[in-house]
């Protein structure tokens, strides 16, 4: 039997699967958990790596592996492969009015104007720049510490640094990162379409001559990105969100809905998504094809923020949500906690609206969480029906998805049936998935894990509601 791992290096924590090749039966696992924050120094990434390799029972065994990260997180290294402050994570939003300039600037630079940027940017790179995007850090990084971006040698993002970490870091040189193109689509000066890197935007974040910065070689959804010192074969990685589209082994017509730290509404394409109005990021995924994306800041928090208020357990905060009706008597919580980018409103704060003597209950602030959160996503889901994205399965995915209240509630708010398949972490079997197809040269067809279908009559009343209560947002 021969082995492979991958790895899901999240927000919250880092988790390591090892699966036999062939079959893809799970063998071992193990995990351990990330410092909270939006700024992290990556060695704790590292640690943690090391320390879900060893509770996952260690490599000794293992032929192949790649690393699945969250996405977008600025790794700056200097000349001799030290990194030069702690990573900004795709949540920090501190980069919102770089955002907003580098959009101007390109509007001025390949377009008519300022308020062309958006199109200039969609065309560019097939994204339009939020704080998330790595290309906004490094402009951020200009604007606010110089002297740090002076020294920048390379830019890598946390899966293609631990990818690297794992050849031996220095050892190997700057020269031997190596990334993927579902990653590199997330940095915002990455031609998504093309699949090349497009360094006047490098130049423009970092406002200067950047020829000599090392970014990590872009390498096939197949190709060996290098070995440990060990002589295990590592593959590029990817993305998380690409790694889960692997893991599920999705096709055209298949959506997944994710609500992890994140809320991501993901599809799979033949064609690249171009988007001037930034609701979807046109990425790519790990298989050779795209992978656009509707994300949102506030995923599973959303829900965590009430429980702990309402001082419930997951079961109660359930039943709370379970016992108020279609609508929460009114009540509607617009969960903006950490600002938003899908809409983009770095600003943003959560507001709960409707209040009255008669509906402030716990079961109707309960209901109102879910219904707040699902109702930011179905807004992602019509994204996709409006650029003729076929849609024609809905897999609803991570933590926030084990939710009784989620499952039952989601097929309203969204109008369709939903696919619940058996909880896992998808994104490191995706990642295991191309360890296994760059060692043997196949992309190994595992069983998919089963699903069950569930469906309720549509409430389009409480979409409205949401609808009309987020547009005061907007309206500010
Ligand atoms: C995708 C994104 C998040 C992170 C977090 O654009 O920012 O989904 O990848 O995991």
């Amino acid at each position: 039997m021969t082995l492979v791992a991958g790895v899901d290096s999240s927000t919250q924590s880092c988790k390591v699967v090892i699966r036999d090749a062939g079959t893809g039966v799970l063998i071992r696992t193990g995990s351990a958990p990330h410092p909270d924050g939006t700024e992290v120094d990556p060695a704790a990434w590292w640690e943690a790596l090391q320390a879900a390799i060893a509770a996952a029972g260690g490599l000794d065994d293992v032929a192949a592996l790649a690393v699945g990260g969250q996405q977008h997180g600025m790794v700056a290294l200097d000349g001799r492969g030290e990194v030069i402050r702690p990573a900004l994570l795709w949540n920090d939003t501190r980069s919102a009015g770089a955002a907003a300039d580098l959009i101007a600037e390109l509007g001025v630079l390949r377009g008519s104007g300022p308020d062309d940027g958006p199109r200039a940017w969609a065309e560019a790179t097939g994204s339009v720049p939020v704080a998330s995007l790595t290309v906004t850090k490094l402009r951020w990084l200009a604007d606010h510490e110089p002297e740090n971006a002076a020294r920048v040698a390379a830019v890598a993002l946390p899966h293609d640094w631990l990818t690297w970490k794992l050849m031996g870091g220095m050892d190997v040189g700057l020269a031997a990162l190596a990334t993927d193109r579902s990653d590199a689509s997330g940095t915002g000066y990455f031609n998504t379409a093309a699949g090349t890197y497009d360094r006047t935007l490098l130049d423009l974040a970092l406002r200067r001559d950047t020829a000599g910065v090392v970014l990590p070689r872009v390498c096939g959804p197949d190709e060996r990105a290098g070995t440990t010192p060990a002589g295990i074969v590592l593959g590029p990685g990817c993305g998380d969100n690409a790694g889960a589209a692997l893991g599920l082994g999705m096709t055209s017509g298949d959506i997944s809905i994710s609500i992890g730290t994140s809320g991501v509404v993901a599809a799979v394409t033949d064609t690249p998504v171009v988007d001037p109005s930034g609701t979807l990021t046109g990425f790519a995924d790990a298989t050779g094809r795209f992978l656009p994306l509707a994300v949102t800041l506030n995923g599973s928090q959303t829900m965590d923020v009430i429980r702990a208020l309402l001082g419930v357990d997951y079961r109660e905060y359930d039943r709370l949500a379970l016992a108020s009706t279609p609508g929460a008597g009114g009540l509607t919580l617009v969960p903006y906690y950490q600002g938003e980018r899908t809409p983009n409103l770095p600003g943003a704060t959560g507001s709960l609206l409707g209040m009255t003597m008669a509906n402030l209950t716990r079961e109707n602030l309960a209901r109102a969480s879910v219904e707040g959160l699902l109702c930011g996503l179905a807004d992602g889901l019509e994204a996709f029906l409006s650029q003729d994205v076929p849609v024609e399965r809905i897999r609803l995915i991570g933590g926030g998805a084990r939710a009784l209240a989620v499952q039952r509630i989601a097929p309203s708010i969204f109008g369709r049936e939903i696919l619940l398949p058996e909880p896992g972490e998808y994104v490191a079997d995706g990642a295991a998935r191309q360890a296994a197809w760059v060692l043997t040269g196949e992309l190994p067809t595992w069983e998919t894990s089963p699903s069950t279908a569930t469906s309720a009559p549509p409430a389009p009343e409480v979409r409205a509601a949401y609808a009309a209560r987020r547009d005061l947002w907007a309206q500010r």
